[in-house]
């Protein structure tokens, strides 16, 4: 009879090998099924066992049942072993080198409308303005009607103005604001009011389909000609500098009378005449004017009781002279190239 006692051991000793010679826990897994799956070693003994005197099966269990509780624990046992080993090398292989330097981070860069208009800003606010914003989806009654710009004018020509119906287009001017403002009759008015304005320009270097102005207006009662053109000086020297001059040219404007438009001496050549002024020593920055009476009258305030002044700048004109940019495209390109100089 072949030595069915021996057998076992040997099959039990082979196991505990294997089991302790296994590198992972695959190889763990591999050994189990090769011993105690259902056609494992073990297994298969047990099979046989039909063919065993009745009197023999009960000894021969107990070994088979003890070899298997002997592997079976010694894989727990080494499972437990694997495990750790494997949390380990994870531990290892995630350690953080605290020496390494850092990433930089990119920080940005503000556009130079941005700083054109944050400048321009704290100029007003310092002389006791308020910022307000208006819509740029205005009504023709805002936009024109209201500004003393009649049906027949040019500015309401399709080829200038993008309409949306008959009534409604995006605003060609931030005026408008002008309009709402005083409608609420909340007096006196400082105020600015940056924002977008859109015609219907072709592109080129001086030219976009859209762009930014800023409008100011004052009301107030006494406020005079000599108002207006002491606080667009001070504006000229905090924008450009203290030795600026200012020239008022006489002008039109539908929404003020008189009006002007008013010129900076170059600040590059200080009025003498260079490149940069196309050898004017002047440099065109914006319209102004006193508030059209028939204007204040429709918004609902007495000219003979309030007056005003009110102006209307570039802020892509004012970006483009403050840090001597050739070609507005630049400003809307975002190419980072450019940007990046800001
Ligand atoms: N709205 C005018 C324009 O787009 C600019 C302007 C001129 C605004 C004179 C004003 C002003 O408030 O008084 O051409």
């Amino acid at each position: 009879m072949i030595d069915i006692e021996g057998k076992v051991k040997e099959i039990m000793e082979n196991g505990l090998r294997e089991i302790r010679e296994a590198k992972d826990i695959d190889k763990l897994n591999d050994v189990r099924v090769a011993f105690l799956g259902k056609k494992g070693q073990l297994t298969s003994i047990m099979k046989a066992m039909k063919d065993v005197p009745a009197e023999d099966r009960p000894k021969i269990g107990k070994w088979v049942n003890d070899a298997r509780a002997s592997i079976e624990n010694s894989l727990d046992l080494m499972r437990e072993k694997l495990d750790e080993a494997q949390q380990e090398a994870f531990m290892k292989a995630e350690t953080i080198d605290v020496t390494l330097p850092a990433k930089t981070p990119i920080a940005g860069h503000r556009h130079p409308n941005t700083i054109a208009l944050e400048e321009v800003e704290r100029i007003f606010i310092g002389m006791g303005y308020e910022v307000i914003e208006g819509p740029e989806i205005e009504y023709d009654e805002y936009n024109f009607t209201k500004l003393n710009i009649p049906a027949n004018h040019p500015a309401k020509d399709e080829q200038d103005t993008f309409y949306i119906t008959k009534d409604i287009l995006l605003r060609t001017q931030t005026s408008p604001v002008q309009a709402r403002v005083m409608e609420k009759g909340h007096l006196p008015i400082r105020m600015i009011s940056p924002g977008r304005v859109f015609r219907s320009d072709e592109v080129d270097a001086t030219h976009s389909p859209s762009f930014h102005q800023i409008e100011g207006l004052v009301i107030d009662r006494d406020i005079t000609f000599a108002d207006l053109k002491g606080t667009l000086d001070v504006f000229a020297k905090e924008l450009f500098g203290p030795e600026t001059k200012t020239k008022f040219r006489p002008h039109h404007f539908p929404f003020t009378e008189p009006s002007a438009e008013v010129d900076v001496s170059c600040f590059k050549c200080g009025g003498k005449g260079c490149r940069f002024c196309k050898g004017e020593g002047w440099i065109e920055i914006l319209g102004c004017g006193m508030v059209h009476p028939h204007v204040l009258e429709m918004c609902g305030i007495d000219p003979n009781e309030y007056q005003g002044f009110a102006f209307g700048v570039g802020l892509e004109r004012i970006a483009l002279l403050k840090y001597e940019i050739d070609d507005m495209r630049l400003l809307y390109e975002n190419d980072i190239r450019f940007l990046n100089q800001f």
